[in-house]
């Protein structure tokens, strides 16, 4: 198996994508370390993995903090003696829009996802550096995070922020042979069991059926098994030279993300002044507009949701 003999932490993985993602990296050979706020699915999460013939132990903390990603790392190598995978997975919600959004929904997301994926990295990061371990950093991004997204400030800054953060990782772990790379997810979980849109693939999937051709091909959308075998191969030593990269996988689809370039670069000598701009700036910032947000294509129409009852 390829990841026989490496550890892993996943956090988050008592349900979802985190749980198929340990799972995967325990069908592979890799010893995990399963985390969770939750102590009974990071219990049945343990027991799953041990029953297909894996080892697995849990860590029930919440990540955000130092101290919970010092736990982390202290298990993994109390438990299995080293650690050389490390993935951020979890993650909550508090979608509303900015106006309406308060501190609190603002910081625990930013705390959960980016706090939490700061944390987890740098105790990850010291251990395999010190270690000289050619370890291996998946982060978990999101499309609000690269597009934007109605309703999700807290969010798209949180996911956002962590692609930016493992841009610098790539260049700061790469002389130590540590990857630092984030799998961009789309799949059927909790977190999108109740967006209307995703409704017909949600239905099939929670029936045990595939989920239609519309949405595993033209949408990238799947089961959270479906987003598993990435994570597996960024994890493995064949993946050595893919570093700093943004990786989408959902359903059928998979996709490599462009990092922000410029597309548009004009000289003005001495500099642009309100006046030039108020004579150039509608052709060269005006002509030159890039779109915000994600572009889903129509719902066919036997895949349109249910009308609400009245
Ligand atoms: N489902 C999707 O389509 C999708 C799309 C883009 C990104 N993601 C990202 O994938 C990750 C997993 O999402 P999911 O859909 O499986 O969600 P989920 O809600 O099903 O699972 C998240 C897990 O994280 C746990 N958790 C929450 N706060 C925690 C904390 N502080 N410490 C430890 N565990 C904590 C939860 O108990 C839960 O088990 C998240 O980072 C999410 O933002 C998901």
């Amino acid at each position: 198996m390829s990841l026989e003999g490496k550890v892993a932490i996943v956090t988050g993985s008592g349900r979802g994508l985190g749980l198929a993602y340990a799972q995967e990296l325990a069908r592979q050979g890799a010893s995990v370390v399963v985390n969770d706020v939750d102590a009974a699915i990071a219990a049945d999460a343990v027991a799953s993995i041990e029953a297909a013939g894996g080892t697995a132990v849990a860590v029930v903390a919440p990540v955000g903090s130092t101290a919970t990603a010092k736990q982390l790392v202290a298990a993994a190598v109390e438990s299995f003696g080293r650690l050389d995978i490390l993935v951020t997975n979890a993650g909550v919600l508090r979608d509303t829009v900015l106006w309406k959004m308060s501190d609190e929904d603002f910081d625990l997301v930013i705390n959960v996802h980016l706090r939490g994926t700061f944390t987890c990295v740098r105790e990850a990061a010291i251990y395999m550096r010190e270690n000289s371990i050619a370890g291996r950093i998946i982060c978990i991004g999101s499309p609000t995070g690269q597009r934007g997204n109605f309703g999700q400030t807290n969010y798209a800054a949180a996911k956002a922020g962590i692609v930016g953060m493992v841009r610098t990782w790539a260049l700061e772990l790469k002389k130590a042979g540590i990857t630092a790379n984030t799998v961009i997810p789309v799949a059927a979980t909790a977190m999108t069991a109740t967006v209307p849109y995703f409704a017909a693939a949600v239905e099939a999937d929670a029936k045990g059926e595939a989920m239609p051709p519309f949405f595993r091909h033209d949408l990238g959308f799947g089961t959270a098994a479906d987003v598993a075998g990435v994570i597996a191969y960024l994890a493995s030593d064949e993946a050595a030279n893919i570093t700093g990269q943004a990786i989408g996988v959902g359903g059928d689809r998979l996709q490599v993300w462009a990092h922000p370039e410029p597309v548009v670069t004009e000289y003005q000598d001495g500099g642009w002044s309100y006046e030039t701009l108020t004579d150039l700036g509608q052709g060269i910032i005006g002509g030159n507009l890039q779109s915000v947000g994600e572009k889903f294509p129509a719902l066919p129409d036997e895949l349109q949701p249910a009308a609400p009852a009245a």
